[in-house]
């Protein structure tokens, strides 16, 4: 059917939602036609603390009064105060930061000072992997974005992810035992041309179908790194600032990365990233002649929306509130398994879940048009629900509502997922009927 609204733009992803979006609040998003909706993918996962948060509009609006943008070479109050209030919330020994405006950007400055330092250039991530689509970050970017626009950066190598569900070296059922990581070593090994620079990871694979590895496999992937003289790059553009039940998905294991990437949930909707690393590593890189100079580096509004969120996080206790509710969420999704065969897996940590459709449980063949059936029923009955995709496979949802999110709210979207779901099933049921 033709959209009258795509007359003047570039359709940039599988298309657009079939309603147009008048303002947002908290986990709500309203239409111009006046339907509420609730938001169970916080935006694109950057609205952590709720949409338009006072907080964050009051910080925006004190930029506009003071500073917006200024030359790269002039710092202003906001940056100095994020660069420092980054630095208090993280362990040693990342001490230094450079504020920037997108994950990818932030992914592309991890990888610039990994080779720089190093003196390497081989950047090795995880099969489903989702590290943002310019072209480094594309090149490691392994579950989707490669078909069509010509040669990667060169040195790019994948692991096979740790999915347990579905293991891709067909060695485990339901728990890893991360063999797929030492496996996938030897494999990058054997096709390194001896120029292993950094192994770039999420905590939790999210747009890959929100992975979580196995109690262990980064302190044995720190090591396998550091046999090699390879940095460990952690990716936190999801699960950064409390959505994993932790401030950083690091935590999670004790395993402190060499260089950190932040984005989306540091600025609550607005672009702001930053890359964090070490004092020694950017004396070394700065030695070297490091350069990273875009139109929008340290920019004084989106660092005091930054700078908002990690305020909001703190005092509404949300890294807390993101376990206690994610329980939940994980409690009411497993009800929701025992009475329907198509919910073949729940998964996740805090408030990033996974919910894989499938045809059945022991064939555990992707549903990928009953999940798309699913969404659709989802939004006309007022959820905004997610399938994210990775290679061929596109059976799974991405749960990560606002982490301010009520259990009132949980409650809903459960209902109406629910309904949802038995709707789509009987609407097939009926075509496979009429077409036999
Ligand atoms: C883990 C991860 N890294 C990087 C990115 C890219 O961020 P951006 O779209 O802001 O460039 C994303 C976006 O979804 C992401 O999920």
């Amino acid at each position: 059917m033709h959209d009258e609204r795509e007359r003047f733009l570039i359709r940039y992803a599988a298309g657009f939602a079939p309603l147009t979006v008048a303002r947002a609040d908290g986990s709500w998003i309203e239409t111009t036609d006046g339907r509420r909706i609730l938001d169970f993918t916080s935006g694109q996962i950057c609205s952590t603390v709720g949409h338009n948060h006072p907080r964050i509009v009051e910080a925006v609006q004190r930029s506009l009064d003071t500073v917006v943008h200024l030359n790269s070479w002039m710092l202003s109050e906001p940056v100095l105060a994020l660069a420092e209030r980054l630095v208090a919330t993280l362990p040693e020994p990342l001490d230094k930061v450079i504020v920037l405006n997108t994950g990818s950007e932030a992914n592309e400055v991890a990888f610039k000072l990994a080779k720089l330092h190093t003196g390497r250039f081989e950047v090795v991530g995880l099969t489903r992997s989702f590290h943002g689509l310019l072209a480094g970050a594309t090149s490691v970017t392994f579950s989707m974005g490669h078909a069509g626009y010509g040669p990667l950066v060169p040195g790019a190598f994948a692991l096979p992810a740790p999915y347990a569900y579905r293991c891709p070296i067909r060695h485990c059922d339901g728990t890893c035992d991360c063999a797929c990581l030492e496996a996938g070593f030897e494999l990058v090994e054997q096709q390194s041309v001896g120029a292993l620079c950094a192994l770039v990871a999420e905590p939790v694979l999210s747009a890959g179908g929100v992975i979580v590895p196995p109690e262990g496999y980064f302190r044995r992937a720190r090591e396998l790194c550091e046999e090699r003289g390879m940095l460990l790059v952690m990716d936190e553009a999801q699960t950064g600032f409390g959505r994993l039940g932790a401030m950083f998905g690091f935590e999670l294991e004790g395993v402190v990365p060499d260089i950190l990437a932040v984005s989306k949930t540091l600025g609550g909707g607005v672009p702001v990233a930053a890359t964090v690393t070490s004092t020694a590593i950017e004396e070394d890189c700065v030695a070297k002649g490091f350069l990273h100079v875009t139109s929008h580096v340290s920019d004084p509004l989106p660092s005091a929306a930054g700078l908002a969120v990690i305020d909001v996080i703190e005092e509404e206790g949300l890294v807390e509130r993101a376990r206690r509710q994610g329980e939940y969420l994980i409690s009411r999704l497993q009800e929701l398994q025992e009475s329907h065969e198509q919910v073949g897996d729940v998964r996740g940590r805090g408030l990033l879940v996974g919910v894989e459709l499938v045809e059945d449980r022991d064939g555990k063949a992707p549903a990928d048009a009953l999940g798309a059936a699913v969404t659709v029923e989802c939004l006309r009955r007022g959820l905004s629900m997610n399938i994210v995709r990775s290679g061929q496979q596109a059976n799974c949802f991405r749960i990560a509502p606002p982490l301010s999110v009520t259990l009132n709210e949980i409650d809903l979207a459960m209902e109406i997922l629910d309904e949802a779901l038995r709707s789509a099933l009987e609407s097939r049921e009926r075509s496979r009927a009429g077409a036999a």
